[in-house]
């Protein structure tokens, strides 16, 4: 985005550029480039990943990765908050046993939303719990949601839940979409407070069958280690850890 600013800024100063093409390319900058809500962007950032998810030829983990943490169209972006590594491990471990039924709390720029999808089996049932956008600052535009709508291929489905995760209203909204099934596989990375995370563990985690998976992101933190220290207790696990990175608890319940 730099650089569309810099060489406007050179098209301004050096070049006999007629006015209504400097208005144009202005305006263009303006509502696409710096579009707040995405909302401008969106359809065409659609186009893009489409095209882009069509050429991934065969679908192996390491081209999804690749295309999850490069893909960009004018700034957006389904770069997973993630270390590649721990992820790729964390994918190894659901595509043992395809998960049909999940529920991620913490989806951002949605790129575990996209690899989950990829590893999920074709019916699977994808669901996403994340803030409205602007809560503290945090949240996805709606109009994102258009874009991972279309995480979801062949016979998945998605639904897209934007309710604070602690809330009485999130939990009816997932048992709703639920409908009396259980979860396979469970992700938490929303709020990262150790109250939030123990929220999320206590509401969600009945929800998970027995023979599921819970997995916490960033496990090294002060506060989610402390949480994950004792909701791990008694159950079969796994740390998926790279380094210095964040790391990942899988949990076998
Ligand atoms: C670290 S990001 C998630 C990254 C994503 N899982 C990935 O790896 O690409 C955390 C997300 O959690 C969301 N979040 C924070 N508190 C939340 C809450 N109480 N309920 C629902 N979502 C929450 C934020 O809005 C943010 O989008």
């Amino acid at each position: 985005m730099g650089l569309i600013r810099d060489k406007l800024h050179i098209m301004n100063d050096h070049y006999d550029v007629p006015e209504f093409v400097r208005t144009a390319t202005h305006y263009a900058y303006r509502r696409v480039v710096k579009d707040p809500s995405e909302s401008l962007r969106i359809p065409f950032a659609i186009k893009k990943f489409e095209s882009g998810y069509s050429k991934i030829n065969p679908k192996t983990r390491e081209k999804l990765l690749d295309f999850a943490f490069g893909f960009e169209y004018f700034g957006v972006s389904i770069k997973p908050g993630q270390n590649r590594q721990e992820i790729s491990q964390l994918l190894e471990v659901l595509e043992r046993d395809p998960p049909r039924r999940l529920l991620e709390v913490g989806t951002y720029l949605g790129g575990t939303l996209f690899l989950f999808a990829n590893v999920a089996a074709k019916d699977a049932h994808i669901i996403s719990l994340d803030l409205p956008h602007g809560v503290n600052r945090m949240g996805y535009p709606e109009v994102r949601g258009t874009l991972f709508k279309r995480f979801a291929t062949g016979g998945q489905k998605m639904d897209l839940i934007q309710i604070d995760s602690h809330t009485r209203p999130a939990l009816d909204a997932v048992e709703k979409a639920l409908a009396g099934s259980k979860l396979d596989f469970l992700f938490i990375d929303g709020d990262h407070t150790s109250e939030g995370v123990r929220k999320d563990f206590e509401m969600y985690s009945p929800l998970v069958r027995k023979g599921g998976i819970i997995a916490f992101h960033d496990i090294t933190w002060d506060h989610v280690r402390d949480y994950w220290h004792s909701a791990r207790k008694g159950y079969r696990y796994e740390e998926l850890l790279a380094g210095n990175s964040p790391g990942i608890g899988v949990m076998f319940v």
